[in-house]
């Protein structure tokens, strides 16, 4: 009886553990999560809704980024979120968000100078992180 009662706690801790670390792990593995956070949340929000603490200092409005399927027919703009990050839409007008392409780019080249790797693959990753933690918060 006291055996059935110690196995039942050990299996139910180590069930806890594990669920644990498997946050952690999801946390920790979640890039566009934390780019977001470190990058775009000083404009757009933590949330993504526009109003993170930089917005007011900008005479453009930040948009809120989770309508952008809602304002696009319920589809989210996949191709537009990406190149409006990468930054291929300057030379169209003042501009006020910065140019990630350009930005990741130099980064690469600052963080892996030595390493033969691919430098558009870097940029095209790192941008497509984003737009995958775009499209999860956008509303329903
Ligand atoms: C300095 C403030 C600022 C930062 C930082 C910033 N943005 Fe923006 N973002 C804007 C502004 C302002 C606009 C509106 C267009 C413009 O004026 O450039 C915009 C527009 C956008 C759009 C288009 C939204 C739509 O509905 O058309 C997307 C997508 C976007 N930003 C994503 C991001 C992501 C992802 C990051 C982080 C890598 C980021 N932004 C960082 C200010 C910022």
């Amino acid at each position: 009886m006291r055996h059935k009662a110690l196995f039942t706690t050990v299996a139910a801790c180590a069930t806890l553990a594990f669920a644990g670390a498997a946050l952690a792990q999801q946390q920790k593995t979640d890039p566009g999560k934390r780019e977001f956070e470190a990058n775009c949340a000083v404009c757009h929000g933590k949330d993504g809704k526009g109003a993170g603490p930089y917005a007011a200092e900008l005479k453009a409005k930040v948009p809120d980024l989770t309508t952008m399927a809602k304002r696009n027919g319920g589809v989210f703009p996949v191709a537009k979120a990406f190149a409006i990050i990468e930054g291929a839409g300057k030379g169209h007008g003042p501009r006020e968000m910065p140019v990630w392409g350009l930005d990741y780019t130099v980064q690469a080249e600052q963080l892996l100078p030595e390493m033969p790797y691919n430098q558009a693959v870097y940029v095209r990753t790192r941008i497509n992180a984003l737009v995958e933690y775009l499209v999860r918060i956008q509303e329903k």
